[in-house]
């Protein structure tokens, strides 16, 4: 294996006493064990086929183009149809997402950065939810009736694995301490519970300041839309989707002016108890804490050239 160098030479080690995060909560292994990553990446990896297989003359090749056509045209009405619906419950209808004239694609990606240090005082209000979200996973009607691929943000294979939960702390028309489930199909939420006084800061390794924001997004994968298809490699993908729309919601956020923060310091099954989902088939990956920046988000506007000089 090639040796990783920076511009300047060999990398640094790292520092001795390093505790990896993942250590400290409890894993073990032998140094002689490979990583759960290296076997994961080597067990998931595509080869070119020795024999190619033409359908027209090799049943099993055909069994097969006919088995995965079959399997895209279930999940694909079901992803038309809408992913996860909470039938019986109430729901809140979402204003139309909307950008800023002036917010230009420009602006938005200059403003992206993370931001942690929220004005804890200011509700954030429901049109910012409804872009965010809108704009990160929600239906694009100029491609309504492209079938396969009708989102802002790209998915593999068009399957779509991702549901996204709103748990809103301090949102101008949304119930505070409040769970929503959000259904992109009709861009309404669903009011799952409400939580009274639970802080949401428990479900985080660090930052008790989460409390104090507008809202935190939990982005869930429900692994299954992709394993039928990709098997043991439908992880990769699933965490490549979530990347994708997550970034949309930081550019919004970015457009909008407002405070995100991308995180994946959380307790796995505490969210999932919160969520109310299994753990398994459907996992939490990511969680977008959205608020009100104090301060403004710092975004000058500066071009490329004049940074980077
Ligand atoms: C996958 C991912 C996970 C992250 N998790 C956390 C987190 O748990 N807590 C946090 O404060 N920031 C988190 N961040 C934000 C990064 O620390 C931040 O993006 C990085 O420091 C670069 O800063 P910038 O986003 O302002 O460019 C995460 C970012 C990514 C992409």
């Amino acid at each position: 294996m090639a040796e990783e160098t920076t511009a300047g030479g060999k990398l640094p080690p790292p520092p001795e006493r390093l505790v990896r995060q993942e250590d400290a909560f409890a894993v073990e292994r032998s140094d002689a064990t490979p990583s759960l990553a290296e076997t994961y990446w080597v067990n998931t990896k595509l080869y070119p086929p020795r024999v190619a297989l033409a359908p027209d003359t090799d049943p099993v090749a055909r069994a097969n183009a006919e088995a995965l056509a079959e399997g895209t045209a279930a999940m694909e009405a079901r992803v038309v149809a809408g992913g996860k619906v909470y039938l019986t419950f109430p729901t809140v209808s979402l204003p139309k997402p909307r950008l800023p004239e002036s917010a230009s694609f420009v602006y938005a990606m200059h403003g992206r950065r993370t931001v942690r240090n929220f004005n804890l005082s200011a509700a954030v209000d429901l049109q910012t939810i409804s872009s965010v979200l809108g704009y990160s996973y929600g239906w694009n009607p100029s491609r309504r009736r492209d079938y396969g691929g009708f989102k802002y943000a790209p998915s593999a294979g068009g399957l779509y694995p991702l549901e996204f939960y709103v748990v809103s702390m301090k949102v101008t028309g949304l119930k505070p301490h409040a769970l929503y489930h959000y259904r992109p199909r009709g861009h309404l939420l669903e009011h799952l519970t409400s939580f009274g006084n639970r802080k949401i800061s428990s479900l985080f390794v660090a930052s008790p300041w989460i409390d104090d924001t507008g809202a935190v997004i939990f982005i869930t994968g429900i692994l299954p839309r992709l394993a039928w298809k990709y098997g043991e490699r439908a992880l990769r993908y699933l965490l490549l989707d979530a990347g994708h729309a997550a970034q949309n919601a930081c550019l919004v956020a970015a457009a909008l002016d407002i405070g995100i923060c991308p995180v994946v310091g959380f307790f796995d099954d505490p969210v999932h108890d919160f969520l109310d989902v299994d753990g398994i088939n459907e996992v939490v990956v990511y969680a977008l804490i959205v608020g009100s920046p104090k301060g403004g988000c710092g975004n000058s506007g500066a071009g490329f050239e004049e940074e980077n000089r």
